[in-house]
């Protein structure tokens, strides 16, 4: 198929885990929140059959005829886009060669779901190339990306950065995920990155092998988060945030019972209550990332946090976009 244009921009927000990670991969409800931190991914059509990725982060360039012949796999942080540029491209059986600059409102690596959030953005400017658009198409071929680089993704990072909002997700049998909307009314986060960087899939295989040896415990720990999680959903709903952070309390013991919190994450839950916040917890994988915080007065959190990256995110309502 021809593409109908030379050039396309898509967007997509970054998430939060608000509650129930790592259960998650195992068949626990989880609730996630999109924020308002975009990653723009823009293809335009070049002249020849090469990938080019240029921007701050990522410099790389493959030519397409590579990725055929050589069952393409290495480790480069280029590998997952340009099998998902590739893989997209397939869809629409057009083989021309693509520049890929893409744009992060937040730090690589800091927990947030910037790699779901960079597929989504991509396979979406590259289907607007072709005059497609379609959300759920999107999800599922964000959800293949995923697996490149982790290999039993829930599927909820996939799920949010497409729907946006706030969810609550389930994984059943793929691909009939639960993708559940929920109330959210005025709920702001406060996000705070503690710096240090981790690799999702070597923290989500340690939990595999603490289920492995610990069934019975492990049952426990996911049926207390079962338990706090459909608090929440309930907490949102009425806008009781003493409860919700309360709940987010406690979903961050279970996940340092788990051992995925690292002494920095901890330190930063326990300061931000005694600044004021409500509730606190580490998000999303662990072993480094971020915590998000909720809080009546969010400038003195801010103010508490000054020497780490930072911000008050609003939720992000559209998800993955064209721009
Ligand atoms: O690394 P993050 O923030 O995208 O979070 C991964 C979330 C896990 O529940 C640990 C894994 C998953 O696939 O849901």
């Amino acid at each position: 198929m021809k593409p109908l244009k030379i050039s396309s921009t898509a967007s997509a927000p970054c998430k939060v885990i608000l509650f129930g990670e790592h259960f998650v991969v195992y068949g626990k409800p989880a609730i996630l929140a999109a924020i308002d931190k975009r990653i723009h991914v823009n293809v335009s059509i070049r002249n020849d059959t090469k990938f080019v990725i240029n921007n701050k982060d990522i410099h790389d360039e493959i030519s397409i005829s590579n990725i055929i012949e050589s069952n393409y796999k290495h480790d480069k942080l280029s590998y997952p886009i340009f099998l998902t540029a590739y893989n997209t491209l397939r869809g629409f059986d057009s083989r021309v060669g693509l520049d890929i600059k893409i744009d992060s409102q937040v730090p690589f690596g800091s927990g947030l779901g910037t790699s779901a959030a960079v597929s989504a953005a991509l396979i979406a400017s590259i289907s607007n190339l072709f005059g497609s658009f379609n959300k759920h198409q999107i999800f599922l071929q964000t959800l293949e990306a995923e697996k490149l680089i982790h290999a039993t993704p829930s599927g909820a990072d996939p799920a949010i950065t497409v729907t946006g909002g706030v969810i609550m997700f389930r994984k059943t049998k793929e691909p009939d995920m639960l993708i559940m909307p929920l109330e959210y009314n005025d709920l702001r986060l406060i996000i705070i990155y503690s710096g240090e960087n981790r690799i999702t899939g070597d923290i989500v295989n340690n939990v595999k092998r603490i289920r492995e040896d610990n069934p019975k415990l492990f049952e426990m720990f996911a049926n207390k988060n079962e338990e706090i999680t459909l608090d929440a959903v309930q907490a949102l709903r009425n806008k009781d945030y003493n409860s919700l952070g309360s709940l987010m309390l406690r979903n961050h013991e279970l996940l340092k019972s788990l051992g995925v919190s690292t002494r920095r994450l901890d330190e930063i839950v326990e300061k931000a209550m005694q600044n004021g916040a409500l509730g606190a917890k580490m998000t999303g994988a662990g072993g480094g990332g971020s915590v998000i915080a909720i809080a009546e007065d969010e400038n003195r959190l801010l103010n508490t946090f000054q020497e780490y990256y930072a911000f008050i995110a609003n939720i992000d309502k559209d998800g993955v976009r064209v721009e």
